[in-house]
């Protein structure tokens, strides 16, 4: 184990990727907690290059963890729009709320102080325990059980195996270099020991590997078959009156909750027919028949049929084009197909 981690962490001293919210390798420096948690939320789920605008630009915005705790909800959702997961974003907001009404805006310095946190899961807080805390937290993302379940060819397929890679992954842990052990892990698994096509041969770490001994790493980690992605069908109303288009707040829980959006019909099993679609139209107008575009979430991919009209309309937001960057990305795709036949 020792040769293990000497190994890798001399590969991260010379391949760490040049990150924002990064202090360089081995620095002494203390990489600001905020930046460090904010980038966690941002990276759950999300890439490296997705999400690296938009921590660069909430940085800009917010530089402190009390700037964004005084912001406004709907300024911080139409930042985050594009980013997928809004339950995130709220709960972004709570933490950050309660960071600086609670603990001054400083945030707690252990994994139990952090994860008292709202919103704060266990990644999260052990995330920022070991890169902005020097706590030897155990940091097991989607990239690091993918690399436990090759060092170790971890036979259980995920994700039944989660509890035992989060284990193999702890035996890992010391408290020497804290954090850049946990990003050299992360590091690895996202450029070296990738999913479909892994690049053993650049791999630091190869010899101690048993899935690369096998000589099938990439059949590792083992899965259960998928079931397969349920589709729905929906409708969204692109509503226009010259440059602006009809915008709703969507409710505050559930999917998309909390954020701007096109009116939409019902998400179902069922395919809409256009007659249908029309008749349920939050306003009376000539509607017309835009198109589809389909948008896979987590649980479900859906396809949206878009009606089209220029009409007036009340209890709805009319916000300039220009502005349509703060649509979750399903409706955005809408807004713009049905925009670009018109
Ligand atoms: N993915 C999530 N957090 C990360 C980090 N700090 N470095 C690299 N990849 C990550």
């Amino acid at each position: 184990m020792a040769q293990l981690r000497d190994k890798l962490l001399a590969w991260y001293d010379a391949n760490a990727r040049a990150l924002p919210w990064r202090a360089p390798p081995g620095s002494s420096a203390r990489t600001d907690p905020y930046r460090v948690w904010l980038s966690e939320v941002m990276l759950q789920q999300t890439t490296v290059p997705h999400a690296t605008p938009y921590f660069l630009a909430f940085i800009a915005r917010w530089p402190r963890v009390e700037d964004l705790a005084a912001a406004a909800d709907a300024e911080v959702m139409a930042a985050w729009a594009g980013l997928g997961y809004y339950a995130r974003a709220r709960n972004l907001l709570a933490c950050a709320r309660a960071v600086a009404e609670r603990h001054g805006g400083e945030f707690p310095g252990t994994v139990e102080g952090l994860s008292a946190l709202p919103g704060l899961g266990p990644y999260t807080a052990a995330a920022v325990a070991a890169i902005a805390f020097d706590q030897p937290a155990n940091v097991v993302d989607g990239n690091v059980e993918r690399v436990m379940a090759r060092l170790y060819a971890v036979e259980t397929p995920l994700p039944a195996a989660k509890p035992e890679l989060k284990r193999l992954a702890a035996d890992t842990v010391t408290s020497y270099r804290t954090g850049d052990w946990a990003q050299a892990l992360m590091d690895l698994g996202a450029t070296v020991c990738r999913p479909k096509a892994p690049l053993c041969e650049r791999c630091p770490i190869s010899a101690h590997c048993a899935a690369y001994a096998t000589g099938r790493p990439e059949s590792y980690p083992r899965r259960s078959p998928k079931a397969e992605r349920p589709r729905r069908h929906g409708v969204a109303y692109l509503l226009t009156r010259g440059d602006a288009v009809a915008l709703v707040r969507r409710p505050p829980k559930g999917l998309l909750g909390g954020m701007l959006a096109l009116p939409t019909g019902e998400w179902r099993s069922e395919p809409w027919g256009e007659a249908e679609a029309k008749r349920a139209a939050p306003v009376r107008a000539d509607w017309r028949g835009a198109g589809e575009i389909e948008h896979v979430f987590t649980h479900f991919s859906l396809k949206l049929t878009v009606l089209r009209a220029e009409a007036e309309a009340e209890d709805v937001i009319w916000s300039p084009r220009r502005d349509l960057a703060a649509l979750p990305s399903v409706f955005l795709k809408a807004a713009r197909m049905g925009l670009s036949g018109a």
